[in-house]
């Protein structure tokens, strides 16, 4: 079974034909919300919506170990996060997809870590390469099955949010490497890898980072957003047809 976690604008979905819901505890407190199980083409899928129903939780309220543990606790074989992305690099502006290959983290004081503790000595993950291949793969072929486009590599840089970056920021993480920019991507893939469960991430460019084309907030047009994440859906039928 894929775990599917949505960000926001993919707090729900639709396609899903949903079995039941579970809510679930875990050692590390209560996930975004209950699991949702259902049928997408031919699999079952479990869904979580990663801000809660309602989009309550800001990305740095977000309990990562929970989320990852509950659905590593059905025995997911993996994991699809979807995320709304701030578009740095000059092709990926509002309404890019892109299925990125690395990540800088940014993002501070979260709880980043299953290996804490007396009980859990501390261990050290491979985490060059962040994202699962194989992962990555199915979800660039079903970009291509769904007659969609996507950027098939790029840099995430996590920033630590609420608030968007400065444009300062932003030229400094374009010096860095990076080429979108979102506030979820971490912790959430590097828990994902202790639990040694593949995770790639499919991200949607909803603006243009702060001095790239405006400003990130005016600059963001809810209709653009709604038609990618229509393409985040239809890739996603693809991919479990
Ligand atoms: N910055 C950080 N996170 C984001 C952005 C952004 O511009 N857009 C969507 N998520």
């Amino acid at each position: 079974m894929l775990a599917i976690i949505g960000g926001s604008g993919l707090a729900k979905l639709p396609v899903l034909e949903v079995t039941h819901r579970q809510v679930v505890r875990t050692p590390y407190g209560d996930p975004s919300c209950a699991l949702t199980f259902g049928h997408l083409g031919q699999q079952n899928v479990v869904f979580i919506a990663r801000h809660g129903h309602g989009h309550s939780l800001a990305p740095h309220e977000i309990n990562y170990r929970a989320n990852i543990w509950a659905l590593h606790n059905q025995g997911v074989k993996g994991i699809l996060s979807i995320g709304s992305v701030g578009g740095i690099r000059a092709d990926m502006g509002p309404g890019t997809l892109v299925v990125p290959d690395n990540i800088i983290d940014y993002s501070w004081g979260r709880k980043h870590t299953f290996f804490d503790g007396p009980e859990r000595p501390v261990v050290h993950v491979d985490f060059s390469n962040p994202y699962d291949d194989g992962l990555r793969s199915r979800v660039i072929a079903a970009v291509d099955a769904a007659g969609k486009q996507a950027v098939s590599q790029g840099i995430y840089a996590c920033t630590q949010g609420p608030r968007l970056e400065t444009a300062a920021e932003i030229l400094r993480l374009e010096r860095d490497g990076a080429d979108i920019v979102g506030m979820t991507g971490m912790p959430e893939a590097c828990l994902a890898r202790e639990m040694n469960l593949p995770y790639a991430h499919l991200c949607l460019v909803v603006n243009w980072a702060a001095g790239k084309g405006g400003s990130a907030t005016v600059d963001f047009d809810p209709a653009t957003a709604e038609a990618g994440m229509n393409d985040v859906t239809a890739v996603l039928q693809a991919m479990l047809s």
